[in-house]
C-alpha cells in the first residue's frame, strides 16, 4: 500500500532538505529518496512539501495543488516593525457593525497561525446581540462577586473591577461591545490556550488593515476559562468544548498619532 508520501525520482535530487525540516521526525532518507517511517505520525504541516527545491515531493495529507507559491518578498525590517508597534488594544468604535463577511475576513487569517503540533481545531462564535452581550458582562461581575466571597487571590483587584462596573455604571469588563468573538475548542485540547492566544495575536494584527480595531476580553476570558457554569450557559457551549479566548472587534473611532513606548528589553545571553 501506497504511504502518504510520493517521490517524483526524476526530480528528487536526495538533498534531505525534507528530512531536516519534518517536525515528526518521520521522513528518513532511504536508497530510492526520501521515505515516510510513520504515515500515522504526519502532524500534515507541509513543510516537506513547501520546502522541497524541486518540486519531487507529495504528501497526500498536505497537496501541493492546495499550496500557492510564495511570490510576494518579504517586507523589510523597519515597515514591519513599524506596523507591528502601530498596533493598539481599540475600545472605541463608530455604531457601524462589522459584517459577517468582514468578520470572516478578519479571522480567516487566524488558520495560519501556529498551533501546538499543528493541531489547529478552533471554532469561533461571533456574538453581535448587545442584550446578550450585556447578560454576559453581569455573567462576568457575577462571577467576580462569589471569587471575591470565595477569597481568591484576586479578590482585591476584582473589588476595584466591581465597583468601577456596578458603583460607577461604566462598563469596563466589556468595553460596551457590540460585538465579541469567541474562540472554542474541544475540551481534550490540552494547548487550546495557547493556540487561541497565537490565532488572537494574528487577528489583532491583521485587524487594521481591515480598518478594523480589536481587544482581547481579559476579564471575560478568565471567566470563561474557568468554565463558569452561567456563562456556558449563556454561550450555549456544547459539553465537549471549552472557551479559551474572547476578543473585541468593531470599527475604531479615533485615530493614534504616536507611538508609545515600552519597558525597555531584558535579555540575558549566556
Ligand atoms: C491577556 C490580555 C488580557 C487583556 N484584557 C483586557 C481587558 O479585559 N480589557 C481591556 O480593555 N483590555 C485588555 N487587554 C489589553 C491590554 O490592556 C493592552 O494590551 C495594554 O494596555 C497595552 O495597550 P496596547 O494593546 O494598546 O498596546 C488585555 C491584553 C492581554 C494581552
Amino acid at each position: 500500500m501506497a504511504g502518504i508520501i510520493t517521490i517524483d525520482q526524476e526530480k528528487c535530487t536526495h538533498c534531505g532538505t525534507c528530512a531536516k525540516v519534518c517536525p515528526s521526525c518521520i521522513i528518513e532518507m532511504g536508497e530510492n529518496g526520501p521515505e515516510c517511517i510513520n504515515d500515522l505520525s504526519c502532524m500534515s504541516c507541509g513543510h516537506c512539501v513547501s520546502v522541497c527545491p524541486v518540486g519531487a515531493l507529495e504528501n497526500s495529507r498536505c497537496p501541493s495543488e492546495e499550496m500557492d507559491p510564495i511570490t510576494q518578498p518579504m517586507l523589510d525590517s523597519r515597515t514591519v516593525y513599524e506596523f507591528m508597534r502601530q498596533r493598539r488594544s481599540i475600545r472605541n468604535f463608530t455604531p457601524e457593525y462589522v459584517s459577517e463577511d468582514k468578520m470572516k475576513q478578519l479571522l480567516e487569517i487566524t488558520r495560519f497561525a501556529p498551533t501546538a503540533a499543528n493541531s489547529q481545531g478552533l471554532y469561533f462564535l461571533v456574538l453581535s446581540d448587545k442584550a446578550l452581550i450585556r447578560k454576559i458582562t453581569d455573567c462576568v461581575a457575577d462571577w467576580m462577586q462569589e471569587e471575591i466571597d470565595n477569597k481568591s487571590p484576586r479578590r482585591r483587584y476584582f473589588m476595584k473591577v466591581l465597583h468601577v462596573y456596578r458603583e460607577r455604571g461604566i462598563d469596563i469588563i466589556g468595553r460596551n461591545a457590540k460585538q465579541l468573538v469567541f474562540v472554542l475548542t474541544r475540551r481534550l485540547n490540552v494547548t487550546g490556550v495557547s493556540n487561541s492566544e497565537q490565532a488572537l495575536a494574528y487577528a489583532e494584527l491583521y485587524a487594521p488593515a481591515l480598518g478594523l480595531g480589536t481587544t482581547i476580553m481579559g476579564f471575560i476570558e478568565t471567566c470563561a476559562r474557568a468554565d463558569y457554569a452561567p456563562l456556558r450557559e449563556l454561550l450555549q457551549v456544547p459539553p465537549k468544548q471549552v472557551v479559551v479566548g474572547c476578543l473585541l472587534v468593531g470599527y475604531p473611532k479615533y485615530k493614534y498619532h504616536k507611538l508609545v513606548n515600552r519597558q525597555h528589553l531584558k535579555v540575558e545571553f549566556r
